[in-house]
C-alpha cells in the first residue's frame, strides 16, 4: 500500500472553475451567476431561470418571449418518444422513463451525424439542444405519471407558462396559483447546485468530446440514486413508514439502530443548514394551508426536530419538497423526474461551460490489488 492521500468520494477536491453558480456553505448561500436563489425564486419565472443559467443574465422582455416561444415549439411529446416510453414495461421507474426519452430525444435530433466529432456540436447548436430538453422533459415525467394512473395523454397548451403547462399536462386541469408558484420556486431551487454528483457526471463525459444528449443521459443516471435526487422520493417513504408525528421517537430509535441514513437530510457541502431548505419550507407551509394538512406539518416538524437535535444533522432540499410534490398531487415515483426536469437547466449550462474550456476529465488511481502475477504455464511467443 502508498501512503498516497485519496480523497474518497473527491471529497473537499476544488476541481474546476465555474461561473455557473457559487455554493457557499460558510454563509449558507446559494447564487446563481451571482443572484441569490431565494431572490430568484421569489421574483422569475423558471424560464427566466434558465436564461440566466445559459447565458449569464437575466432575459429582456424579448428575450424571455422568444425563450418562451422556441419552448413551446418544443413542447409536445413527439411520436418517437411516446412509443419508447410506451415500450417500456408499466412497472418501469420513472427515471428509468425520463432517461431512456432523453436518449431518443437526442438520437433523432442528431441523426444523420454519421462522424463522432460532428455531434459534440457548436455552442448556438447546444444551446437550442438544451432547450429541446428543457421544454420536451416536462411531457415525459407528465405522460410517465399518467401512465401508470392508467390515464390518457394530455397535449400541451400554449397559453400557459411552463409551470402551468407542466401541472396542466400532468393533471389535465388547471391548478390554483398557490400551487403554480410553489412548482415555479421547486423548479428554481432544484435548477442548479454546482459540482454535485450528476452534474459532475455531465462534465466528466462532455470532456470526452461526446454530444450533449449523452451526457444529460449519463446525469440522469447519477441523479436517480437516492444518496443524490432520489431522496426526495425516499423521504416520501419515510414518512410513510413514520405514518403520525407521534411516532417519530420510536421509529427514530428503531432506523438508528439499524444504521440507516435518514433521507432528505445531511449534505456533503452543507454542513450547518441547506440555504435552499427556508425558500422552499415556505412554498410547502402554503401548500399546507391550502390543501388544509396540519399533520403533514406536524410530522415535518417532528422529525426534523429529532433528528437535528440527536444528530446535528439538517434537512436538505429534498425534505420540503417531498411532501410538498405530494400534496400538489404527483406520485411519489415522479418526484426524482421532477428534479430532472428542473436540473437539465444546471446541467445543460455545466456541459456547455465545460465545452467552452475543456480538459479531458481523467483523474488517477492508486492500486491497491495484487502484486505483479502470471497464467501458470504461459510461455510467451519467442
Ligand atoms: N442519516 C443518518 N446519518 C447521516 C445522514 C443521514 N441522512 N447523513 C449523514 N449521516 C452521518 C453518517 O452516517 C456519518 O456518520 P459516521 O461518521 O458516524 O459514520 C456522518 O453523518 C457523515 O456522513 P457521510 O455520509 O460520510 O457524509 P457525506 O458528506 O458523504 O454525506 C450525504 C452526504 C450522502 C448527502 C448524506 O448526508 C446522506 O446520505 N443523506 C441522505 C440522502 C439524501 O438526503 N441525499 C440528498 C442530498 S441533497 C440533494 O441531492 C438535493
Amino acid at each position: 500500500m502508498t501512503d498516497i492521500d485519496i480523497k474518497k468520494g473527491l471529497a473537499g477536491v476544488t476541481v474546476d472553475y465555474t461561473a455557473v453558480s457559487k455554493v457557499n456553505p460558510d454563509t449558507n448561500s446559494l447564487l446563481y451567476r451571482g443572484y441569490p436563489v431565494q431572490e430568484l425564486a421569489a421574483t422569475q419565472p423558471f424560464e427566466a431561470v434558465a436564461y440566466l443559467l445559459w447565458h449569464g443574465e437575466l432575459p429582456t422582455a424579448q428575450q424571455l418571449a422568444e425563450l418562451r416561444a422556441t419552448e413551446r415549439r418544443y413542447r409536445a411529446l413527439t411520436d418517437e418518444v411516446k412509443q419508447a416510453i410506451d415500450l417500456l414495461p408499466l412497472g418501469a421507474h420513472p427515471m428509468d422513463e425520463v432517461r431512456t426519452a432523453a436518449s431518443v430525444i437526442g438520437a433523432a435530433d442528431l441523426a444523420g451525424i454519421d462522424n463522432v466529432m460532428d455531434a459534440v456540436g457548436t455552442p448556438e447548436e447546444n444551446l437550442q439542444r438544451s432547450i429541446r430538453l428543457f421544454a420536451a422533459l416536462p411531457a415525459v415525467v407528465a405522460y410517465g405519471q399518467r401512465r401508470r394512473r392508467g390515464q390518457e395523454l394530455v397535449v400541451a397548451r400554449d397559453d400557459l407558462n411552463y409551470a402551468e403547462n407542466f401541472l396542466w399536462m400532468t393533471f389535465g386541469e388547471d391548478v390554483d396559483e398557490v400551487v403554480v408558484d410553489a412548482f415555479n420556486t421547486s423548479m428554481i431551487l432544484y435548477a442548479e447546485h454546482s459540482f454535485n454528483a450528476s452534474t459532475f457526471t455531465a462534465r466528466v463525459i462532455a470532456s470526452t468530446l461526446s454530444d450533449l444528449y449523452s451526457a444529460v443521459v449519463g446525469a440522469i443516471g447519477a441523479l436517480k440514486g437516492p444518496l443524490h435526487g432520489g431522496a426526495n422520493e425516499a423521504v416520501l417513504h419515510i414518512f410513510d413508514e413514520i405514518g403520525d408525528a407521534w411516532n417519530v421517537n420510536s421509529w427514530l430509535d428503531e432506523a438508528l439502530a439499524a444504521k440507516r441514513k435518514i433521507m432528505g437530510f445531511g449534505h456533503r457541502v452543507y454542513k450547518r443548514g441547506d440555504s435552499r431548505v427556508p425558500t422552499m419550507k415556505a412554498a410547502l407551509d402554503r401548500l399546507v394551508d391550502h390543501y388544509d394538512r396540519p399533520d403533514v406539518r406536524a410530522l415535518y416538524s417532528a422529525l426534523e426536530n429529532e433528528f437535528v437535535s440527536r444528530k446535528g444533522i439538517y434537512p436538505n432540499l429534498d425534505y420540503p419538497s417531498g411532501p410538498a410534490y405530494n400534496l400538489m398531487g404527483f406520485d411519489t415515483l415522479t418526484f426524482t423526474p421532477l428534479f430532472v426536469a428542473a436540473r437539465i437547466t444546471g446541467w445543460t449550462a455545466h456541459i456547455m461551460e465545460q465545452q467552452a474550456s475543456n480538459a479531458l476529465i481523467r483523474p488517477l488511481s492508486a492500486y491497491n490489488g495484487p502484486d505483479e502475477r502470471h497464467i501458470e504455464g504461459y510461455v510467451p511467443d519467442a
